[in-house]
């Protein structure tokens, strides 16, 4: 583990908040700045109790994330990722999703099945993950983050807007109590 002992967890951006909607600035330089971000949010991560988190998530409009499956798989570890690309994918796969960034609310999300993703670790290193099943959903969900894209843009238009009537009410209803 690479903690520094500054950590802290920071504030998760919410639907429907505008940083989640642009799309990121690739990393140019990885410094030290940077790896503080990257160790920062894989705190807020954990925190959250969230399998991923991109970097708009906090507000930081740049092109990384990290991701943490062992909450449902021992045998995974923690990944980096800065600058992430899918340069293959294969296959279809309904599954069910959720964000950190649209507490309360899952729904069945049809992606590509297996990926190829590239990217660099915390350190600079390229690293390449080929990978099927709960990875590869959630480097897509990650990925899409970066992108400007949440789960529910890939929902139909009809359940969108479904979506998003219940959305605004219970706000309303939880700015209430
Ligand atoms: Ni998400």
């Amino acid at each position: 583990m690479f903690y520094n002992t500054f950590m802290s967890v920071l504030e998760i951006k919410k639907f429907p908040e505008k940083v989640l909607k642009q799309k990121t600035t690739p990393v140019e330089n990885i410094d030290s700045r940077i790896q503080l971000l990257i160790d920062d949010m894989v705190e807020t991560m954990h925190s959250a109790r969230g399998l991923g988190l991109a970097a708009n998530q906090v507000g930081v409009s740049q092109r990384l994330c990290v991701l943490d499956l062992s909450m449902k798989d021992e045998n995974s570890r923690l990944i980096v990722l800065i600058n992430p690309v899918i340069a293959e994918k294969e296959g279809i796969l309904d599954a069910e999703e959720g964000c950190l960034s649209i507490p309360g609310y899952m729904t069945t999300i049809r992606r590509p099945e297996k990926v190829f993703v590239k990217g660099h670790d915390r350190e600079g290193k390229p690293v390449e993950i080929e990978t099927a099943g709960l990875l590869a959903r959630a480097l897509q969900h990650e990925i899409d983050h970066l992108d400007g894209l949440l789960f529910i843009d890939r929902m139909s238009p009809i359940r969108r807007e479904f979506f998003k009537r219940r959305y605004k009410k219970s706000l309303k209803e939880s700015a209430k109590e």
